[in-house]
Parts: C-alpha cells; structure tokens; sequence
C-alpha cells in the first residue's frame, strides 16, 4: 500500500526520504491524475515505473479547470477504490484538499501560450490556466525527475511540455499512449456516465476519426475534418466542438500532410463531452 500524503510538506517529507539511499539518489517519477482512476491512469504509472525507481501518484480533482456549468461537483471521487487499484504501483499517493492547493487568497495563475490556443481554450477558456496552474504547482512541490501525461489529453501534454520548458522546470515530461477498450473508446472516467445506448455512439468517435484520417493522406484535410464531423453528428452525437488535423507538436493550422500531424477532436453525447485525438 502507498504512503498516503495530504499536506505539501508531508509530500516533500515522504519523497526526500525515499529518495536518499544507501547506494545513492532514487529516482522519482510523477504522475498527476484527478482519481476516478481506471486502466488508462495505471498504464501511466507502469510507464513512468520504467524510468524511475519511485512513483508518486497525486489524486485531486482541481476546481480551477472546471468552470460554473462543467461537473466538478458531479466529477467522480473514490479515494479508496484507486488506492485499492494502485496497490504496490505507488509509493506515494498525495491527495490534497482544495484548501492546501489554493490556499486562503490564491491569486497567481500560469498562463501557457502556443499550444493552449484554439481547440480546448476554444470551448474551455478557462481550462489550460486551471491545469498549468496546478501542474506547476504539483511539479514544484515533488520536484520529480520525470513525469508522465497521457497522450489522450494530447493538448494539455503539448501545454505542459511547454510549461516545463518555459520554466526550466528540473523534470522530464513523457507522454504515454491512449488506453482504450474493447471497441476502440479512449478510456476516461467520464465514459462512466455514459448510458448504455450513449456508450454506443461513443464507439464511433474512433472509428470515424481513423476514417479522417485516411481521407486526410489522400490530400484535403478541411474536406477530411468536415466530413468527420458530419458523420459524429450522423452517429448520434449532439453536438461537436471540432475535428481538427493540426501540427503534432505546435498543434498549429498545417494546409498539408509534410511534418507528423495529430488529428483532434472534441464531440458531446447529452451532457457529456468526450475527446479524443490520433496520429495522422
Ligand atoms: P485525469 O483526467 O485524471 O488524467 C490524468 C492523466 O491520465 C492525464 O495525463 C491523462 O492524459 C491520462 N489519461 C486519461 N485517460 C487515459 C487513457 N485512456 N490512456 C492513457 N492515459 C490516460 O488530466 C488530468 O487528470 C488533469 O488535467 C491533471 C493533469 C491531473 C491536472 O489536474
């Protein structure tokens, strides 16, 4: 079982003493999720076990990256379960309150530009500052060697590698493949309000975007996103935000297929808003 770890002092505690040992300096990995953990989460920690020799797990589900109308109250907590689900994998899970991360009078906020523009800022203006913010902070607190962000937020990975950069922050950034059942559906803990009949019109987000894609490398990537998200709104989705086929790294406009490309989408089912993205 994990070391279980609430306050930034106790965080700083536990890893200096793991870190200092008999036979020189461990390595510690980072891997920040908001709980509700599932396979996807797991995947991370194995990834980042594999470049370090300790991982910590932070569980805090961040107020500042939901606005007014979105689910932080709805989002799912259930502590016991994901330390249950990480057993051995971590050797330090540090699960904050609000108040220990944004402590009375929080007033600083970390703006990242480049890639926070357009696509997720475009429907969620409010949500890269949230989770820069937060990352920064996380990252300061445990100082980890590395830390691994999942592909399946592939924007918020773009941010914060340049988050790191930008700040010269002492950490490695990896970014980790997207986990997915059966049928192709990213795994997120939102799926978990899926009905049964939404979790089918879900399936079809993957699908139809490795569609785009290969209409995409026959040449007009404007023409491949609009037909993707013509046919999401075919498959039951109510509404899309975007399908867009972007520069993999900058995650700006390309008018052609010359550098690696990431196609990205956003899309809702009822109330629930799902995203996903692929290589092209
Ligand atoms: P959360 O949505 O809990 O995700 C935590 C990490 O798990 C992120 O790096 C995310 O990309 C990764 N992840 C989610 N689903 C995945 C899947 N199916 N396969 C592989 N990795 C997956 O992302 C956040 O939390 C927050 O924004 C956070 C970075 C913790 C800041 O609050």
């Amino acid at each position: 079982m994990a070391h279980i770890v609430s306050t930034i002092a106790e965080l700083r505690s536990a890893i200096a003493a793991l870190k200092h040992t008999s036979v020189g300096r461990a390595r510690i990995g980072m891997v920040p999720t908001m709980g509700a953990l599932h396979d996807g989460h797991v995947s991370l920690v194995t990834e980042a076990k594999a470049h370090c020799d300790h991982v910590v797990v932070s569980i805090f589900v961040n107020p500042a990256q939901f606005a007014p109308h979105e689910d932080f109250d709805a989002y799912p907590r259930t502590l016991d379960a994901d330390l249950a689900r990480l057993g051995d994998a971590a050797a330090i899970v540090f699960a904050p309150n609000a108040r220990e991360m944004y402590p009375e009078g929080f007033a600083t906020g970390i703006t990242v530009g480049g890639p926070s523009a357009g696509l997720e800022t475009d429907f969620r203006p409010h949500f890269f500052t949230g989770v820069a913010t937060v990352v920064a902070k996380l990252l300061i607190a445990a100082l980890p060697d590395i830390a691994v962000f999942g592909e399946k937020d592939y924007q918020q990975l773009q941010v914060v590698t340049r988050l790191v950069r930008d700040l010269a922050l002492p950490t490695r950034i990896i970014g980790a493949p997207t986990l997915r059942e059966a049928d192709g559906l990213a795994m997120s803990s939102r799926n978990a309000y899926l009905s049964a009949d939404e979790r089918k019109v879900a399936a079809t987000l993957n699908v139809i975007l490795k569609n785009a894609i290969l209409q995409a490398r026959r040449g007009d990537l404007r023409a491949a996103e609009m037909a993707a998200e013509s046919a999401l709104t075919t498959a039951g989705f109510d509404s899309v935000d975007y399908v867009a086929i972007r520069d993999a790294e900058s995650l700006s406009v390309i008018a052609a297929l010359e550098r690696p490309a990431r196609i990205l989408a956003a899309a809702k089912i009822g109330k629930t808003r799902l995203i996903d993205n692929m290589a092209v």
